[in-house]
């Protein structure tokens, strides 16, 4: 078992390469399914969900393995359609595989993903949309098993601007003879990078990064090579690290027109931040002021992914900061957590009411979740003393060596055994 030690009160001062983002190589590693051929994915982040992948498409027969920071995957040899239930287990979000199992193969089956750290995880608008397309899907007992002798295009419209739902479909749809339109899709840049990496494989995809996706279904997909995109809230993480310790960090190849929304609220705070081609600065010197009311919503607006970060860069800002959070039920968990550390906060039901304080102390905690656990690390580094965080298996899944990015900005962050 490891644990992160980190020692609060050094200001951040350095420059860190944005790794490749988690929530954009998922899906990509699924479609690679449907290019039956050799992918090259450049840029690829070392995480615990990425090998939990990489076992999904071993089990069903393919091949993958890493040359540097490139993951090389041939789909070539698929032999099976069957996600076995271990694997569905170790990642709840594999049940983005389904769309291109059943394009490719015509038949899938794997155990419904269930809920997670962050509340119920449904699937309804993912399973509605593969019937639309054609497919069969028995969801009793626990299992899904599939079948779709044929796909067939249509239009679609999501009731939530699902990002899995999204992906899910565009993956199906691929397989799917004629033209489907998704209507109310997500828009996250993941999703855009998902049709970037189809196209470079020779599909016909449109209108990703608005609510309307277009897919001419049914071209024969090829392998090739994409460069992954560089991970938006890996780089709120960091921003937010500098917005907490203060100091003054580069972040290299983060792309601020992914992160409008984060980094209009550290403006609003009193960070100087500024994005250009080669990344983003950010600079914090004087002490922070609450911003107006925090919302979480799909993207464009405030990303429930860097709710919790951003919370624990305001513990001490002068005034009170609201927070929202309208996506997951459950996503308040790390709030014990850095209540331990001398953080003064009140939730009921989706609101947060942050009083800032002067001071934050070290603590023992634990990460509850991906992201709550980096809201540690982010306090940590302003606290007073030493912070022991443990659980932090949950942070891997995101982060590639996280302790490795914050030492690079000047953190005294290190991961130890015990
Ligand atoms: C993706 O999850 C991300 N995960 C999440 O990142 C992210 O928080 C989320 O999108 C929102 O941006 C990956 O991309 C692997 P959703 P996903 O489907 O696809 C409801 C992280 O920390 N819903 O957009 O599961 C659902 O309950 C992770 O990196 C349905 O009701 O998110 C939730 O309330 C956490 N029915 C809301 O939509 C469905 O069929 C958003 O879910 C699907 C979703």
């Amino acid at each position: 078992m490891s644990r992160l030690l980190i020692r609060g009160g050094n200001r951040l001062q350095g420059e860190v390469t944005i790794q490749g983002a988690k929530n954009s190589v998922l899906p990509i590693l699924a479609a690679t399914i449907l290019t039956g051929g050799s992918v090259e994915l450049r840029r690829c982040p070392r995480l615990r969900d990425v090998e939990a992948s990489i076992r999904i498409l071993q089990a069903l027969g393919c091949k993958a393995g890493w040359r540097g920071d490139v993951l090389e995957v041939d789909t070539a040899g698929m032999s099976g359609c069957d996600v076995p239930d271990a694997l569905m287990r170790e990642m709840r979000s594999s049940v983005i595989f389904l769309g291109a199992i059943l394009a490719r193969c015509g038949e899938a089956s794997l155990t419904s993903p269930g809920g997670c750290e962050l509340g119920p995880r449904p699937i309804d608008l993912h399973l509605s949309g593969l019937r639309a397309l054609g497919a069969e899907i028995d969801d009793t007992g626990g299992t899904l098993h599939c079948k779709a002798a044929k796909l067939t295009g249509r239009e679609i419209v999501l009731g939530f601007p699902s990002v899995g739902a999204t992906e899910n479909l565009m993956l199906a749809a691929c397989g799917a003879e004629g033209v489907t339109v998704l209507s109310n899709a997500a828009r996250e840049p993941e999703i855009e990078d998902l049709q970037g990496f189809l196209n470079t494989c020779g599909a016909e995809i449109t209108g990703a990064g608005t609510s309307t996706v277009v897919i001419r279904g049914g071209r024969p997909l090829h392998g090739g090579t994409y460069t992954i995109l560089p991970d938006r809230i890996a780089a709120a993480t960091y921003l937010c690290g500098a917005a907490s310790a203060g100091g003054e960090v580069f972040l290299r190849d983060a792309r601020e027109e992914h992160l409008s929304a984060v980094t209009a609220v550290l403006r609003e705070a009193g960070c100087d931040v500024t994005g250009g081609s080669a990344g983003i600065v950010c600079r914090r010197t004087g002490r922070l002021t609450a911003p107006r009311p925090i919302r979480t919503a799909p993207y464009p607006g405030f990303p429930t992914d860097a709710q919790a970060i951003l919370m624990a860069a305001l513990l001490r800002s002068r005034g009170a900061t609201v927070f929202e959070e309208n996506i997951f039920e459950n996503r308040y968990r790390h709030v014990d957590e850095l209540v331990r550390m001398g953080a003064d906060i009140k939730t009921e039901g989706k609101v947060a009411v942050i009083e800032g304080v002067k001071e934050l102390y070290g603590a023992k905690v634990r990460a509850p979740d991906l992201r709550g656990g980096a809201a540690l690390a982010v306090a940590a580094l302003s606290a007073e003393g030493e912070t022991s965080l443990t659980n932090i298996k949950l942070m891997d899944r995101g982060y590639d060596c996280i302790e490795n990015a914050f030492t690079l900005l000047g953190g005294n962050i290190k991961r130890v055994n015990y």
